[in-house]
């Protein structure tokens, strides 16, 4: 059962009630990456709030060409993107929207041309919702905004129950769906394309394949910002399973991998050492230099984003680009 909570006369939250990260689940995850070879941990870790508000200070470094780069599209295009939304009223849904700063541009935009629609913001966390929500109200109190706090695809499915028929154009932004690999990201695709409705369109952030120098920086800067981000997940397993990770034992490291279009990240252990988790009372074994791998971050080709979208059944819009062609804003729509 969802609960409800209004904010103010135009703006709720919907707490879905969706399964949290459970501390049974998390331990289960980890030892069965741990008992693995190669070694790894699911990335989804990484954003507690310390590792959230970490991504935070990523998204603004230089090095992290991403977060401009989409941040110059919007701005450069929000009328453009403004003026392919549906003219009836309709859902604005974002996927994911963090604290939905590069979305602001667009509801300003809208805003500004007087257009009506619903904004629906879907992420797992409470506090980035609660947050975006109480500050729209304030913001923009005629605007109607309805937060859910919850999983995606149980979100959009409520959605297109709550509101059908009005159309949706979804945004999927971040270059989130980089840290899928293939077959997720098929998956992912496909799952939203069976929940949207005819006529409905997906704008989807992709990071392009690019000089590997530029990609590399962007996942091993040189104030060591993302090596924090990605010690922490080492901290919140101690923090959160009892592990005894001595991190000064462990080194950041960042790749990337042109024939796969992947920047890949890593812990490796500067020596052989064991490792125990008290949670559930386990133990690991990690050789000198053995890697424990942590994310995948894809990078895309134009001929790969046209196939993907064919694959799924997307036909192509548009594709906007920020000058330096890093990367796009994919609008497709639900045919
Ligand atoms: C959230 N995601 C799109 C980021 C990325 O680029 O893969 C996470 C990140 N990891 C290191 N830096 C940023």
């Amino acid at each position: 059962m969802a609960t409800r909570v209004n904010v103010s006369p135009q703006a709720r939250i919907e707490y879905l009630h969706t399964r949290p990260i459970s501390l049974d689940g998390m331990a289960a995850d980890v030892r069965r990456g741990l008992a693995q070879t190669p070694k790894s941990l699911p990335s989804k870790l990484f954003y507690d709030d310390v590792g959230s508000g970490l991504f935070a200070q990523i998204m603004r470094m230089p090095e992290y060409y991403p977060a401009q780069a989409e941040q110059e599209i919007l701005t450069r295009h929000a009328g453009q993107i403004v003026g392919l939304m549906p003219e009836e009223p309709f859902i604005l849904l974002d996927l994911g929207s963090g604290d939905g700063t590069k979305t602001r541009l667009l509801i300003d935009e809208l805003h500004r041309q007087g257009r009506a629609f619903r904004y629906v913001p879907i992420d797992i966390s409470a506090a980035a919702i609660e947050k975006q929500v109480e500050h729209l109200a304030q913001a923009l109190p005629d605007l109607p905004v309805h937060g859910i706090v919850g999983d995606f695809f149980t979100g959009v499915g409520g959605v297109r129950r709550t509101f059908r028929p009005m159309p949706i154009f979804a945004l999927f932004l971040g270059s989130n769906i980089g840290n899928f690999d293939q077959t997720q990201a098929l998956v992912f695709l496909r799952t939203l394309y069976n929940l949207l409705a005819k006529g409905d369109h997906l704008l989807c952030g992709f990071d392009l394949q690019k000089n590997p120098a530029v990609i590399r920086l962007a996942y091993d800067d040189p104030a060591g910002l993302t090596a924090r981000f990605n010690y922490n997940l080492l901290l919140r397993l101690n923090r959160e399973l009892g592990a005894n990770f001595d991190l000064t034992k462990f080194v950041h490291y960042a790749t990337y991998e042109p024939l796969a279009g992947v920047a890949r990240s890593f812990l490796l252990a500067t020596e052989a050492q064991v490792v125990h988790l008290a949670y559930c009372n386990a133990t690991f074994g990690l050789e000198a230099w053995e890697p424990i791998h942590t994310e995948n971050s894809y990078k895309y080709t134009l001929p790969g984003l046209a196939h993907l979208a064919g694959q799924t059944g997307f036909a192509v819009v548009e594709h906007l680009f920020d000058a330096r062609r890093y990367f796009t804003d994919a609008i497709w729509r639900r045919t």
